[in-house]
């Protein structure tokens, strides 16, 4: 899949000012189009100019009116009528000559939004159709493609949707996930809910500040570890531990996403790779510190993310141990290394390492500290897996994230916003370092953020 190519990510900022773009709004025909309305004027009072499209479907859910009076512009339908702003953005000049076709308005837009996506409109984006104004633009962008789909649960984790939004991802689109919750029709909980507004538009700017801002993550190297190891007791048993890998994979997902160059160590993963990353495949955890150590010299940023043994059988069984042998009444124990200690002891002072420690219960966030400072770490994510719910092989998770200089605290949520979490926490970090060239600290200051 690695032959698919990826749309270009860069973009020239309007008007020298990286905060503000041209918006380019599509909206696709779900009940959830309603929002996009809200979407809009959030955008605008950002400061961005946004054009619209609708489907005609979404048409029979909000009028073009509403859109109209909001962005100020006239909204577009159909390939075939003309715009009367000629493809300009609000604010701009009306060009002299009327362009040659619609498409003026997506190459003038520095990001293209979909909100709501629907199941037919992913479909469609998925397999390159052209048939209305939405889908033809989006075959047409070169800007950032970001969607957000909204639709029922079944229709959402439908295999075909899926399959979809798999192919989009990995052609570069940011897709937003949408949230589980009460859905439009009557009694019916699940996924598939439209994500806010708010999170809608700080997805784009996060997007369009990472194409715009010298520190973004374009050529940044991004080593990330997954799952769990497994260390032989024989040679079909092992000890391992219930880690999924579906944060270091999420971690993965967004550190691409964001432009990053993306390499994971992946320990016993059995879920789809992530898109645009290298994926090394290990075992144990002494092949988890092999393969990291051959790739640490390179990384900018470890994310260390996978539950590695702190022991191992001292003496594994070259075959199947029988149980009619002689009585297993002991496994003898080694310690493992401590991969990330021994990492940070040979760390450059321009590279930057997060890592995890899944705590139980009381003094969590003390038993974290401990280790920000004792594995010299720039942060540490730490999460409560007494709580149920969260952690350990579910989609969800509700961390705090300890740096040396403050704190940034994240409800329970998908393992894609706590990767969002993570990386806007790295984000800042670096910013830090660069304007004070400081080393990394291990006491905890100031700065407390909620997400
Ligand atoms: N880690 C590691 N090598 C190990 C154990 C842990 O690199 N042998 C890393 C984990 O990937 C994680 C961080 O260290 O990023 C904290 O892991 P954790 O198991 O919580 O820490 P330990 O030092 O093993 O402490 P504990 O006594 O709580 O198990």
């Amino acid at each position: 899949m690695s032959s698919i190519p990826v749309r270009t990510r860069g973009r020239t900022p309007r008007g020298g000012d990286p905060s503000v773009a041209r918006l380019l709004l599509g909206v696709s025909g779900g009940i959830a189009a309603y929002k996009a309305i809200e979407t809009a004027r959030l955008a605008i009072r950002a400061g961005h100019t946004v054009r619209v499209i609708q489907t005609p479907t979404s048409k029979r859910f909000v009028g073009t009116a509403s859109f109209e009076a909001i962005t100020g512009a006239p909204v577009l339908s159909s390939e075939f009528e003309p715009d009367p702003a000629r493809g300009s953005y609000p604010g701009e000049p009306l060009p002299e000559r009327a362009p040659i076709n619609h498409l003026a308005l997506v190459e003038r837009a520095e990001l293209f939004l979909i909100a709501p996506a629907t199941a037919n409109t992913i479909a469609k984006l998925a397999h390159g159709h052209a048939d209305n104004l939405l889908s033809t633009a989006a075959l047409a962008a070169a800007c950032p493609l970001v969607i957000a789909p909204a639709m029922n649960n079944r229709m959402y984790l439908h295999p075909a949707t899926q399959a979809g939004l798999e192919l989009l991802e990995r052609r570069g689109v940011t897709i937003i996930p949408p949230e589980e919750g009460e859905l439009a029709s009557h009694g019916e909980h699940g996924i598939g809910r439209l994500a806010q507004p708010e999170q809608i538009l700080a997805a784009c700017e996060r997007l369009l500040s990472a194409g715009a801002s010298p520190d973004g993550w374009a050529g940044v190297r991004v080593l990330v570890t997954a799952g769990g190891t497994r260390e032989p007791i024989d040679s079909v048993r092992f000890i391992g531990n219930r880690s999924s890998g579906r944060m270091g994979y999420a971690l993965a997902a967004e550190a691409a996403r964001r432009g990053a160059e993306v390499t994971v160590v992946a320990a016993n993963v059995s879920l789809a790779p992530p898109p645009r990353s290298r994926v090394i495949e290990v075992q144990t955890a002494a092949e988890l510190k092999l393969a990291c150590e051959r790739q640490f010299e390179s990384c900018d940023v470890l994310l260390m993310s996978a539950a590695v043994a702190d022991f191992r059988p001292a003496r594994p069984a070259a075959t199947k141990l029988k149980k009619d042998a002689e009585a297993l009444t002991s496994i003898e124990l080694e310690p493992t290394e401590d991969v990330l200690g021994a990492l940070s002891e040979r760390r450059r002072p321009d590279q930057l390492l997060v890592g995890f420690a899944a705590e139980h219960g009381d003094g969590a966030l003390e038993y974290g500290r401990g280790k920000l400072a004792r594995k010299r770490l720039d942060a540490i994510v730490v999460n409560d897996i007494s709580r149920a719910g969260i952690g350990f092989d579910v989609p969800e998770n509700e961390v705090v994230i300890l740096s040396a200089s403050g704190e940034r605290q994240v409800g329970k949520t998908s393992k894609e916003r706590v990767a969002q979490a993570v990386l806007d926490e790295v984000e800042t970090l670096r910013r830090e370092r660069k304007g004070s060239n400081g080393a990394a600290g291990a006491t905890t200051a100031g700065r407390i953020t909620r997400v």
